[in-house]
């Protein structure tokens, strides 16, 4: 299990154990954390799961492929370290992931 720390745009921290292979959309949707909207379910077609990685982490969790960033530029208020949470796979060396979810999707 990999630990996975969610900041809502007011501060609200949510902290969940999550399943290594499991997306970040994913949990954030288990555990109601509110503000992930995920329309597509994952698919990397709506842009409503869109996060900003905390960034002491960008380097860990990595670029977005090219479909992920012509997704991206329907999301609201994009920044360096934008992503789409359903692109991110939960694995091991993410412990401790923090993101934070934007003040809107879309
Ligand atoms: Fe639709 Fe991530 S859930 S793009």
């Amino acid at each position: 299990m990999t630990k996975l720390t969610y900041i809502a745009p007011d501060g609200a921290t949510f902290e969940v154990e999550a399943e290594d292979g499991s997306t970040v959309m994913e949990n954030a949707v288990r555990h109601g954390v509110p503000g992930i909207e995920a329309e597509c379910g994952g698919a990397c077609a709506c842009a409503t799961c869109h996060v900003y990685v905390d960034e002491e982490w960008m380097d860990a969790v990595g670029q977005p492929e090219a479909m992920e960033e012509d997704m991206l530029d329907f999301a609201y208020d994009v920044r360096p370290n934008s992503r789409l949470s359903c692109q991110i796979r939960v694995r091991e060396d993410l412990d401790g992931l923090v993101v934070r979810v934007p003040e809107r999707q879309g």
